[in-house]
């Protein structure tokens, strides 16, 4: 034997016994190598497929077991595309150890869950994100959610939501970036890049899932699950834009949505599903539905030939899909390339080398401080300050010598997480309340009063399901409630200044929490005027998932700052703002109504004949505004910033160039601050109206007071393209166009290019 071959299988044998070794000392980490998939589909009988299609619920639905049986059974004989909804690591690593060691094929599950914003450290909500303008920090944060998720067992999101959302009234605006499809687009890109990394099969990141595919959030009357009725050309130019932006992204799976879309179910669209995602935009990825979406469509099988590899905990393609092949309805080769993409995911993500949960290895990850730093980083990067009338914020520790806490949500917690982040393992939660007191500590003295109780006053069987873990505040009779009331306005009248913590608890907004009115509501409107009335400074804090109606406040209390639900750092971050530690600079990415009737409400709608300033018959409202009470973009700081010399490269250029759009942004204030540099155009005429406005650039950049700095932006094809609906396809035209760029999306400073042929 050669030296070389002595050495060679020597080595062969170390790493042999280390291998062993390895196994013995933990044998849970240890697993298969990577498969090849198509040599993996080679082997599979029908109903190992047909399970690799399924998504079993993680907890006993009666319906899916009375369909199909008991999950772990069907785990056990076949195997399991996916599992949904646990979250605990234990339960994980067993039911794990189910399908990889007793299935036939070894085929580890994928386990998905909603981490939407957080899995341990819970940052802002989607909305507020969106509302910071800075897709580095949306991906910094979705590293930071994939890293704890993946660490505690969870490979799949179903993140990020793209829907685009212009109806307040929808209690789901508050999971999505808002109405733009181009921060919407930003937005989408960072999540998936957050969730996914580039890096194929590293160990901290998770699948993301671009969902709900489409048109989700243009329910009709703004309530949820009802249908859209959409024309081609809003879904090219708006509700689809967000979703190719994912796409392009690398997204690992899209969920269908519930509704009907144009009188077709979403989960069963043939055009969305299979004409624009698989055939126009190549995506070769997998598509689960919503959950139970394909039970829903009463015709089964309708789902499966549209488009829905895998079905989200109805099992509905257990129950039927099987007998359908074998019947000849259905294709061996369509099962198959059903299948093969969620195989390959589950590749992709190591799941096959790494299918357990490093149980030791948690507490670890979770409880990294730079989590929560970057957490508390986003929640001063994600308020919005409405109104600072005579600086009334940033409030001086020095001046003030007692504070009056005020509110139903100012001592709350899991309500700041909202739903979906309080539903993963969030770790403690910073209260508003609390964040004041952390921040002046003993010199000041900071005293609550919660004021009445809010409610929904959600059905029972709502507040009794175990895993939605935000809750309503108790029923009070009207004397404990008048108590409070009266209670919280003599704090006020004994401090010298009273915060006002006002909003929605978490079961306010979110799924089937669609609202009539956005009314401040459970007498809080009441308590606001009252408290107003003492005489005494008032800031208003707005902990809520959509605009509110905020009318009154908006004439009378000099301070108002929209903080969303800001996550576990939702305290720090917020009394950071307030104590001027942090200057706020989150802009609203959506309108912002006076009240509900002006609903939907959106600035890039298209031109009007009869504008609402124009003299004469208008087209809007003769007993209310249509005008927002702040425009998408707004958003104040604690300096100032000038917007000069707009400048275009070429005033009069081809279809098909690029020019270069300059604006120069200085800060003429007196701190620190950060401008959100915005850039929209007009399409002045053409084969379709085009939108008042649309946002095609930002930049969110520090100034230092007196500093100055040139942005440029470019604008070319993609900018300036848009699906004609009289040309049925894409177009750049040659046509004039108007520029704005400035602070939001009223700005005022101009200038103007024309494309030619
Ligand atoms: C929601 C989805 C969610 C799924 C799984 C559904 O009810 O519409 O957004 O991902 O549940 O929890």
């Amino acid at each position: 034997m050669s030296d070389s071959l002595r050495k060679y299988r020597l080595s062969l044998i170390s790493s042999l016994i280390a291998f062993l070794l390895f196994q013995l000392s933990s044998p849970n980490l240890v697993a298969q190598a990577r498969p090849d998939a198509k040599n993996l589909l080679k082997q599979m009988t029908i109903e190992e497929k047909v399970a690799q299609l399924s998504q079993l619920p993680g907890f006993p639905i009666p319906e899916f077991i009375q369909q199909v049986g008991n999950p772990e059974a069907v785990i056990r004989h076949f195997g399991a595309g996916s599992v949904l909804w646990v979250s605990d690591p234990k339960q994980i690593n067993r039911i794990q150890h189910i399908a990889v060691d007793e299935s036939r094929l070894h085929i580890p599950i994928l386990f998905g869950l909603d981490v939407i914003h957080g899995y341990h450290t819970i940052f802002p909500a989607p909305i507020a994100m969106a509302s910071s303008w800075d897709p580095k920090l949306v991906e910094s944060a979705q590293t930071v959610a994939a890293r704890e998720a993946r660490a505690a067992g969870i490979a799949w999101t179903f993140a990020p939501m793209l829907d685009i959302a212009r109806d307040a009234r929808w209690g789901r605006m508050v999971e999505g970036a808002g109405e733009d499809p181009y921060l919407g687009s930003a937005i989408a890109r960072a999540q998936v890049l957050g969730f996914q990394g580039t890096q194929p099969g590293a160990l901290d990141r998770v699948l993301a899932c671009a969902k709900h595919f489409a048109g989700y959030g243009a329910a009709d009357g703004g309530r949820d699950y009802d249908s859209s009725y959409i024309p081609e050309e809003q879904m090219w130019n708006t509700y689809l834009v967000p979703f190719k932006a994912a796409a392009d992204a690398g997204v690992g799976s899209f969920m269908s949505a519930y509704m009907d879309l144009n009188d077709v179910p979403a989960s069963g669209n043939r055009w969305l599903l299979h004409d624009v995602l698989r055939d126009t935009w190549k995506y070769n990825g997998f598509v689960v539905s919503d959950a139970n979406a394909v039970h829903s469509l009463i015709t089964h099988g309708y789902a499966f030939t549209a488009g829905v590899n895998m079905d989200m905990a109805s099992g509905t393609y257990l129950k039927y899909l099987i007998a359908e092949v074998k019947q000849g309805h259905i294709a061996m080769k369509q099962i198959d390339d059903m299948v093969l993409p969620i195989l390959e995911a589950k590749i992709k993500l190591g799941l096959f080398e790494h299918p357990y949960v490093d149980e030791a290895r948690i507490p670890q990850v979770l409880n990294a401080p730079e989590h929560q730093e970057l957490a508390r980083t986003a929640v001063q990067r994600s308020v919005v300050l409405l109104r600072n009338e005579q600086n009334a914020l940033p409030l001086s520790k020095s001046q003030i010598k007692s504070i009056a806490v005020i509110g139903p949500l100012a001592d709350a917690e899991a309500d700041l997480l909202d739903m979906w982040g309080a539903m993963t393992k969030p770790g403690p939660t910073v209260s508003i309340l609390q964040g004041i007191k952390n921040k002046v500590g003993d010199s000041v003295q900071v005293e609550f009063a919660h004021g009445p109780n809010i409610r929904r006053d959600i059905p029972s069987f709502f507040e009794n399901i175990p895993f939605v873990p935000v809750k309503e505040q108790p029923k009070q009779s009207p004397e404990d409630a008048k108590k409070a009331f009266d209670d919280a306005v003599d704090l006020a009248k004994r401090s010298d200044i009273a915060i006002v913590v006002l909003g929605e608890i978490a079961l306010m907004s979110g799924e089937a929490a669609s609202r009539s009115s956005l009314k401040l509501s459970g007498g809080q409107e009441e308590l606001l005027e009252a408290v107003a009335a003492t005489g005494k400074p008032v800031v208003l804090v707005l902990v809520n998932g959509r605009p509110l109606d905020i009318s009154w406040a908006a004439e009378h209390v000099p301070a108002i700052l929209e903080t969303w639900y800001s996550g576990s750092q939702a305290g720090n971050g917020i009394a950071d703002i307030l104590f001027g530690d942090a200057n706020p600079a989150g802009h609203l990415p959506v309108s912002w109504p006076h009240n509900s009737a002006e609903l939907p409400l959106y600035y890039n709608h298209t031109l009007t004949q009869a504008p609402e300033d124009a003299p004469g018959f208008t087209s809007r409202y003769w007993d209310a505004l249509s005008t927002p009470l702040y425009p998408f973009g707004y958003g104040l700081s604690y300096t100032t910033f000038s917007y000069d010399n707009l400048k275009v490269s070429q005033s009069e250029a081809k279809v098909g160039s690029t020019l270069d759009v300059a604006v120069d942004v200085a800060n003429t204030g007196n701190r620190a601050g950060d401008a959100v540099v915005q850039l929209y155009i007009h399409q002045r005429a053409g084969s379709a109206s085009r939108p008042v406005r649309q946002l095609k650039g930002f930049q969110r950049l520090t100034l230092q007071p007196g500093s100055k700095q040139t942005i440029h932006f470019k604008l070319g094809p993609d900018e300036l393209q848009f699906w004609s609906p009289a040309l049925k396809k894409w177009v750049v035209e040659p046509e004039a166009f108007d520029i704005w760029a400035g602070d939001n999306s009223q700005a005022k400073l101009h200038t103007e290019f024309r494309l030619t042929q």
